[in-house]
């Protein structure tokens, strides 16, 4: 299976020429499953209620997901992007799922970061694995991953892959993704943008790019630069990430003990 993050500087509220870029990273390679950054088409740093107003989307007859229905189809392959939502009762930090066949499904982020709280609701719908023929992918969004039952729950829904656009401002992720992926053993793939957006009177923010893929052992297969543009394909066995036998003695599912965990 080809897998492939898309790494890239997204302009501001230029919904189309994003998208456009996008298409044309996307375009000059085959892929099973594309990962693009959070928020790719609008890019990240609302000011005001307006500006979503104005860029945010409906899930799926809005523009950006028919024209990821077109590249899906075109390259028959699978992709995840961040977009922003707008439904009737507000606005949600989203990522769709779009396959050949169209429309698949979305994620509405459930932890929300900084002042992304000023502006978008908590996501409402959970976390849900997808079943893409090839491999089954679980959807998070970037500041999802300081919250470790994200992943463990998409794990134990069985995902293969975690699938996660970010647009990451704190350094810790790349790291702390691996070991999401060791205490998993799952894949995992974090595409994140580049550049810096400084818009009003707020705090300019810096992406620190880094996009990357883990393998179900905590490999690093490749982590892109910090500052580079790219579209980085590379090929997988799912199947791999479907061995949860850590040693011969220790299943990391069935060796866990909810009994003895106080979670709450
Ligand atoms: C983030 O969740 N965009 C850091």
């Amino acid at each position: 299976m080809k897998i492939g993050v898309l790494q890239f500087q997204p302009k501001f509220g230029k919904v189309e020429m994003n998208v456009n870029r996008a298409e044309e990273f996307l375009i000059t390679k085959s892929w099973d499953l594309a990962v693009l950054p959070e928020l790719f088409n609008t890019g990240y740093q609302f000011i005001d209620r307006k500006e979503l107003e104005h860029q945010a989307e409906l899930i799926p007859n809005g523009y950006t997901t028919e024209r990821l229905i077109r590249i899906a189809q075109r390259q028959q392959g699978y992709i995840v992007a961040g977009i922003a939502e707008k439904a009737t009762e507000g606005f949600y930090n989203s990522a769709v799922l779009i396959g050949p066949q169209g429309y698949l499904g979305h994620y509405r982020k459930v932890h929300l970061f900084y002042e992304e709280k000023l502006w978008f609701q908590p996501g409402d719908k959970g976390f849900r694995v997808y079943d893409i023929g090839m491999a089954k992918i679980g959807l998070m969004i970037c500041f999802d991953w300081i919250f470790p039952e994200v992943a463990r729950t998409l794990a134990l829904q069985g995902a293969d892959i975690l699938c996660q656009p970010a647009n990451l401002v704190l350094p810790y992720c790349p790291d702390a993704m691996i070991t999401r992926a060791i205490e998993n053993r799952v894949f995992t793939m974090t595409a994140n943008r580049i550049g810096t957006e400084k818009r009003g009177d707020r705090n300019e923010l810096h992406f620190i790019g880094q996009s990357q893929i883990v393998d179900p052992k905590g490999n690093l297969l490749f982590r892109l630069k910090a500052d580079t543009e790219e579209l980085k394909v590379i090929k997988i066995d799912p199947a791999a990430a479907r061995d949860k036998w850590l040693t011969t003695h220790n299943h990391i599912f069935k060796d866990r003990r909810p009994e003895v965990y106080a979670l709450e």
